[in-house]
């Protein structure tokens, strides 16, 4: 045999044997699970520094600069996650550059901001923490699971945990509001709804618990503004959410943005080293929020990129969103020894684990074909309609002018910026997914109102903002603001609402913030109804007509004058896809309101911050002859944490305690009996308040520290228990410096919001 053919014979030996290798291995990574470890070893750096970074699935042009196409990223060295691809037929293909293309193909883990929900959109997290009722909380995420898992995304950047205590802060939309109790039992739930009992099933996805900590105390309330917190109440206000997703099994933490005391978040060891892995055995991964990496040069922090990626890796960082600076530097750290080959083995593993427990090497696809089966279903629908049944909270209620009585009333006028919005009603993140369509409030009015009773449309003014978001214009949010108007223009748009308000019955007026205003960089100095919307409000009302007021929002705003002048006031904050029928279920007495307010509802924007669970001062609030800590406006709040109407009323009688005296340690039975003295069906919360009255340190006037959520038939009554132990008693000491349950004198309450009158008290000894 010729030379060449010896040879030729050879080659196509050897390129059959590399096809059977090539095509075992990729049998092998595609359809089996692997074992994380065996991966690591066969990793070379660039791979494992890959796994830590999270690349931009849209175009970053400074990212392509220093680092490269992300496509050929992928290809190359594979990658740990992919942001903010929600289009199934995308994440094929980048999955597909990934497990066909990379030496090792590890699928990608794909993240994206799935907050409250993915096709069918629940009502925003405040709104939903407004319900007070986590398992309702954890239903909606397990819908916005399922979803966003058909679709291919593994992962969502929620829940976002931040207490806000500051209405001015925009992101107060995407939390539980300012109480961490109610905050920590939000957590849960949505790590239960999003992850599931056994996280990585395949219609579950990894949860992040978000944005690690501190980010709502916001000097000023100006998002990305530094945070400075005391230990105190790191301990006791910021971190409990965290704990408590931590504790709930959240497979991810997201580091904040901001300096926290002057250290950023994203660098900041106590945070991300000393807390969440040696105090709390953390063994999740932990992603900085975008950019953040990088952004620590910016904050004057790092000196450079290489000094980035070496402060946020050691302080405790796994994988860097979006900044590429981890891909840039850290290898480059290994090889000058900063950083050892096993810390970097340990920042993968956590990465690889998740990926392998969420099944991505056996399914790594999108089947396209399967997800309109999957979130177009009616149920997801429904349970979308009665999350905002119970999350609207009833404000003012004036001679019972709600629900509608459709006997009577036979025109209604539905009036405002927001009455016909669609993606407005589904806030920043809601329209940044895959929304399905929006019932807007006039379409929902029209269709619960039928046919004998005459519905009426006028926009009035248009709204926007005085400083464009830059939002706008990024290539996936589809949420825009009003179109600008001249004087003349918003003038007419204000005169036609009232002449519709004239010619009907009742004015519904739907006011308060395009999606926009609230969010990420939508923070506000200023609280009130903006754009012509109070003009609107107050011409409107001047018609003598009755007027309800239907607030579209992310947070308090500044209602004061409607407080006293409009006899209806529903906040429904951002509704959702099924916005107009949730919110028309309510107006017409389809449904019962029982949401009650996460939050503290000032009287104008100059109170915050502003919350309940302050300590008491010299000259307490409700010392004899002082009336407001202001000469211009009261102290007190328009509406408390925790208020809400019902369309019945509730009595709250016979509190009490197992106990009056027991030991530290123990656990008091505490009970009471609430009773429905209405005409008709209706949920309450029942609230537990404690208070210590002495100790090592001051205690808030009153905490949070129970509630329930039950529903009562007209004249029905129940009794409500309650337990209070080590875990309700304790706190964290600033002058122990550690967790205490001190024997001291405490006073409870029990009630419908957090000024609940019915009170008891009881000892703890020794
Ligand atoms: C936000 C995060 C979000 C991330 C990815 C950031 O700007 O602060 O909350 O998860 O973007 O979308």
């Amino acid at each position: 045999m010729s030379d060449l053919a010896v040879r030729s014979r050879f080659f196509f030996r050897a390129t059959v044997v590399l096809l059977l290798v090539q095509l075992s291995s990729l049998i092998s990574f595609s359809q089996t699970k692997p074992n994380a470890r065996d991966l690591l070893r066969q990793m070379t750096l660039e791979e494992k520094v890959a796994q830590l970074s999270q690349l931009p699935g849209f175009p970053i042009p400074e990212f392509k600069e220093q680092v490269g196409n992300p496509e050929d990223v992928v290809r190359k060295y594979g990658a740990g996650s992919v942001l903010w691809v929600s289009d199934p037929h995308e994440i094929n293909r980048w999955q597909h550059i990934a497990v066909d293309e990379s030496r090792l193909h590890i699928p990608i883990l794909f993240g994206l901001d799935v907050i409250h929900g993915y096709h069918t959109i629940f009502p925003s997290p405040v709104a939903m923490a407004s319900s007070w009722d986590p398992k309702m909380i954890e239903a909606a995420q397990t819908i916005a699971a399922r979803e966003a898992r058909a679709a291919g995304i593994a992962w969502t950047f929620a829940p976002m945990l931040d207490i806000a205590r500051d209405s001015r802060w925009g992101r107060m939309v995407e939390g539980a509001g300012e109480d961490p109790y109610l905050g920590a039992a939000v957590a849960r739930a949505q790590v239960a709804g999003f992850q599931g009992a056994q996280p990585g099933a395949l219609d579950r996805v990894l949860a992040c618990a978000k944005h690690y900590a501190g980010y709502g105390a916001a000097d000023g309330g100006r998002d990305y503004d530094s945070s400075y917190i005391p230990e105190e109440q790191m301990w006791n206000t910021y971190l409990p959410p965290f704990k408590a997703a931590a504790d709930a099994g959240v497979a991810t933490f997201m580091s904040a943005y901001m300096d926290l005391n002057d250290v950023p978040a994203t660098g900041n060891r106590w945070l991300l080293h000393d807390v969440l892995r040696d105090t709390w055995n953390y063994k999740g991964f932990v992603v900085s929020d975008a950019n953040a990496v990088h952004s620590l040069i910016t904050h004057g922090y790092a000196r450079d990129g290489q000094d980035a990626a070496y402060k946020a890796f050691s302080a405790g960082l796994n994988m860097d969103m979006a900044s590429g600076t981890f891909i840039k530097y850290l290898a480059d750290e290994v090889k000058q020894k900063r950083i050892t080959m096993q810390q970097i083995d340990d920042a993968v593993l956590p990465i690889l684990e998740a990926k392998i427990r969420l099944g991505l090497f056996e399914h790594p696809y999108v089947d396209e074909a399967r997800i309109p089966e999957v979130v177009n279903r009616p149920e997801h629908q429904e349970a979308a309609r009665a999350a905002i049944q119970r999350s609207v909270v009833l404000l003012r209620n004036e001679q019972n002018l709600l629900p509608l009585d459709k006997s009577k009333v036979k025109s209604i006028a539905v009036i405002g910026p927001l009455a016909d919005a669609q993606n407005d009603l589904l806030d920043m993140w809601g329209a940044l997914v895959k929304p399905g369509p929006t019932v807007t409030i006039v379409q929902g009015i029209k269709e619960k109102a039928g046919n004998g009773v005459q519905v009426e449309f006028a926009h009035g003014p248009n709204i926007r903002r005085d400083i464009p978001s830059f939002f706008e214009n990024t290539p996936i949010i589809t949420v825009k603001e009003q179109p600008q108007q001249t004087p003349e223009e918003a003038r007419r748009a204000i005169d036609e609402s009232v002449a519709l308000a004239k010619r009907s019955d009742v004015a519904v007026l739907v006011l308060g913030e395009i999606a926009l205003m609230s969010g990420e960089a939508a923070s506000r100095a200023s609280l009130r109804l903006s754009g012509g919307q109070e003009e609107l409000l107050e011409a409107v009302a001047a018609t003598g007509k009755p007027v309800v007021l239907v607030l579209i929002n992310g947070r308090p705003l500044d209602i004061s004058w409607a407080s006293e002048h409009v006899p209806a006031i529903l906040e429904a904050w951002y509704p959702g896809s099924q916005g107009g029928n949730g919110i028309a279920d309510i107006l017409f007495g389809d449904a019962n309101p029982g949401g009650h307010l996460p939050v503290t509802w000032p009287r104008s924007d100059g109170q915050e911050p502003l919350y309940y669970n302050h300590t008491l001062t010299q000259t307490p609030e409700d010392a004899p002859d002082f009336t407001s800590r202001y000469w211009d406006v009261k102290s007190t709040p328009l509406y408390p944490f925790g208020y809400g109407l019902s369309y019945t009323s509730f009595s709250f009688d016979n509190l009490k305690l197992n106990q009056s005296e027991a030991k530290v340690g123990s656990t008091l039975d505490v009970s009471v009996d609430v009773t429905n003295t209405g005409a008709r069906a209706g949920d309450a919360v029942a609230q537990l308040y404690i208070h210590q009255r002495a100790g090592s340190a001051s205690r808030p006037v009153r905490q949070l520290k129970g509630f329930q959520r039950i529903n009562l038939a007209a004249g029905a009554k129940q009794t409500v228990h309650f337990k209070l132990g080590p875990d309700e008693l304790q706190f964290w000491s600033p002058a122990m410096k550690k967790w205490v349950v001190e024997p001291e004198q405490f006073d409870v309450w029990v009630g419908e919001s957090s000024q609940a009158k019915l009170h008891t008290e009881f000892r703890l000894i020794p």
